[in-house]
């Protein structure tokens, strides 16, 4: 597994400084909208580019799935990708954003990688390998109870503005019971930031694969837990994530559950 981190976490940092050092001249790139609220510059597309090439260098033959290209190839391997995640910061210059990699095989996550370029966070892991950032063991928090913990999460927008009401019976909940919630709007380094215990729990409506993946890998092998927002759902599936330290997440789970009953 060894030789494929290093060529994800090199993929990474290649976009991610390629990011950064564009973060500084925003206003030469050109924006368009995907769609209302969807918006992509350049600098992601390039991301992408980058990131392709640079694993297709040592593996012709694995399949991706990108954010920007969508899914090409076939085989047992497939790259799942965000190779800029806080687009919408990124082109506010809110320094919160990052690129996420994951490797699956015959559908199963074998690594992921998150970079920040911002703060040069690299979080890392191998499934049974564990979680580090720069190269440091990480773990879930050991927080135990919802009083005293502080969340993160994402809010509804674009597609998912149908989840706004039951999102804001949530959020009330989660305002009462907790020391504190966090929109830091760059979903994947959300799930990094639980891994590392930063966060002790994190919820949000309707992501993709690609904020996803690599997040869930990091918080399983930091010993955290994730899921999707209604029992027994997959949050690869479904796009709705729940996720934390194991208490926090069990009593987000009572907590939110009386919103799906
Ligand atoms: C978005 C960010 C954001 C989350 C959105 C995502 P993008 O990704 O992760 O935090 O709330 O749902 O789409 O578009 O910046 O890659
Ligand atoms: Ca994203
Ligand atoms: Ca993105």
């Amino acid at each position: 597994m060894m030789p494929l981190l290093n060529t994800a976490t090199a993929a990474a940092r290649r976009a991610g400084d390629m990011a950064l050092r564009y973060a500084d001249r925003i206003e030469q790139l050109t924006v368009r909208s995907k769609s209302p609220n969807e918006l992509v510059t350049e600098v992601d597309e390039a991301a992408e580019r980058i990131i392709m090439e640079h694993i297709r260098t040592g593996y012709p033959d694995h399949a991706f799935l990108g954010e920007e290209g969508g899914a090409s190839g076939s085989g047992d391997y497939e790259w799942i990708i965000d190779p800029l995640d806080g687009t919408t910061n990124y082109i506010h210059r809110f320094p919160v954003f990052c690129v996420s990699l994951a490797l699956r095989r015959r559908g199963e996550l074998q690594l992921g990688v998150i970079y920040d370029p911002m703060r040069q966070e690299m979080f890392t892991c191998t499934r049974g390998g564990g979680a580090r950032m720069n190269e440091r063991r990480i773990r879930a928090s050991r927080q135990e109870t919802l009083a005293g913990s502080l969340i993160g999460t994402g809010f509804p927008y674009r597609r998912n503005l149908q989840w706004v009401d039951v999102y804001m019976r949530m959020l009330r909940q989660v305002m009462r019971h907790t020391s504190g919630v966090r929109r830091p709007g760059a979903a994947a380094l959300d799930l990094a930031y639980v891994a590392a215990g930063r966060l002790d729990g994190f919820w949000e409506f309707g992501l993709k694969p690609w904020d996803i993946a690599a997040g869930a890998l990091l918080i399983e092998e930091a010993g955290g837990w994730i899921s999707g927002l209604e029992p027994d759902t997959d949050c690869m599936e479904t796009g709705h994530v729940l996720a934390g330290t194991p208490k926090v997440y069990a009593e987000l789970r009572k907590l939110f559950d009386k919103n799906f009953g």
